[in-house]
């Protein structure tokens, strides 16, 4: 038997938060579609239509051209290119989780794209990172004549309606920016600000308390959280409501058809359910795996309780060059910025530079529990030697995506595969 939304105890229309405001993230990832669910299942059921049929009482048919809100997910779905149950239901947790009307979209990219034909600019201030945005704009720039700025041009060469897009963290870093300070540089000059989030959704950051404009993600990530799914993400900032962005993605949306399948709406709530939780173990395994590494390239500046046994030590030296990592920007903790923004935990993507390419190209091999693959955010630990799917990004870079192992496993297995490294070294030389 079905049970209408209303009878779940919970409005079905109107602010995002449904009688959720106060509640936890996870509260949130489990109950903010209850409002949708018209079922008695628990878990949520599968809806692969693509078209769904309209009232049988001619007297209730009323044209979508005369619907307050054709896209409002309890009115009703008509075709699954405007709205379909399961990704209704994602969005309904999104935008419960992110403060801010959520749109899903087929992918992080077609996401990107959708962003840059809402807000149609004529510059961009970008920054390395993920080259497949780049491959975007080169589109737009085909297209528009869209333009690129330098992500630290100065305020001054910004003009109303241009957008800084920042991606922090960075990938593949893992080292973060300043959101405030971008917002503050294109609010300056009546431009946007569009921040990538991808590589740290709630509960780690949320870039509209520093000023974001739109939020993007690429949701094949943590939100996916599985290695199973594409997903894009945009979110607006409630306060730019009024511009009306949220009408307009909608409508554009329908006619980019660009939307995300059914089957990943139904994936992507099974997954974003455990967020939370999972955030909370790949941020710390992260963050501890770059502390002990850390102290192994470092002895010499490792608090007491980091420190590693000088065999360690030895053998991470003889092949490693450079972490990077938001936990190992000191100056921008003292600043005091980075703390106030990733107030519980960094992101659980970090960078490792080997000493030559050699062993870069080698490392992934020598592990077992890390999948030499790229993208990032699933369960399960990945390396990537990275010049295999990026050209601009050095030939000694590996980025890891921390998964949800125990992190001394994860150390162990890297500890032995620089051990199987150095022995290889040691051979080659004699
Ligand atoms: C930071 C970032 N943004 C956007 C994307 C693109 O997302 P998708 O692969 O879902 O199109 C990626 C993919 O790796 C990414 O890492």
């Amino acid at each position: 038997m079905s049970t209408a939304p209303e009878q779940n105890g919970q409005k079905s229309v109107g602010g995002l938060d449904h009688g959720l405001a106060g509640l936890s993230l996870s509260s949130k990832t489990i109950h903010a579609d209850d409002y949708l669910n018209t079922d008695t299942d628990v878990a949520p059921a599968m809806h692969v239509a693509t078209t769904f049929r309209y009232n049988r009482n001619p007297d209730l048919l009323v044209p979508a051209a005369e619907q307050p809100d054709p896209f409002d997910p309890a009115v009703g779905h008509i075709y699954s290119r405007l709205s379909a149950p399961n990704t209704s239901r994602l969005e309904a947790i999104l935008s419960s989780i992110f403060k801010g009307p959520a749109l899903t979209y087929a992918s992080g990219l077609s996401a990107f794209h959708a962003l840059l034909v809402l807000l149609n600019p004529k510059r961009i201030s970008i920054g390395e990172g993920y080259h497949g945005c780049h491959g975007v704009i080169g589109i737009h720039e085909k297209l528009t004549g869209l333009k690129k700025l330098d992500l630290h041009c100065p305020a001054e060469e910004l003009q109303p309606g241009d957008v800084v897009h920042v991606e922090t963290p960075l990938n593949p870093h893992g080292t973060a920016y300043n959101i405030k300070a971008f917002a503050e540089k294109a609010h300056s000059r009546g431009a946007y600000l569009t921040v990538d989030a991808t590589f740290a959704p709630p509960p780690l950051q949320d870039p509209f308390e520093w000023g974001a404009d739109i939020v993007m993600h690429s949701g094949t990530k943590y939100v996916g959280g599985h290695s199973d799914m594409l997903c894009g993400i945009l979110v607006i900032n409630p306060a730019r409501l009024k511009e009306g962005w949220l009408k307009t993605l909608q409508a554009e949306r329908v006619f980019l058809g660009n939307v995300m399948g059914s089957l990943e709406g139904w994936l992507g709530v099974r997954s974003i359910r455990t967020l939370e939780v999972r955030m909370e173990r790949q941020s710390s395994n992260a963050t501890k795996l770059v502390t002990w590494l850390d102290a192994a390239l470092h002895p010499e500046s490792a608090s007491e309780k980091d420190a590693v046994s000088a065999e360690t030590s030895k053998i991470v030296q003889t092949i490693l060059d450079k972490i990077e990592h938001a936990s190992l920007q000191k100056d921008a903790i003292k600043e005091g910025w980075l703390l106030k923004q990733m107030p519980n935990g960094f992101g659980p993507v970090f960078s490792i530079s080997l000493k030559n390419a050699t062993f870069a190209r080698r490392l992934p091999s020598k592990l077992k529990l890390f999948h030499h693959a790229t993208s990032l955010g699933g369960v399960e630990s990945l390396i990537e030697w990275r010049t295999l799917s990026d050209a601009t990004v050095h030939p000694r870079l590996l980025r890891i995506s921390v998964g949800l192992e125990g992190w001394e496993d994860l150390r162990d297995d890297l500890l032995q595969g620089f051990k199987a490294l150095a022995e290889e070294q040691t051979k080659l030389g004699q």
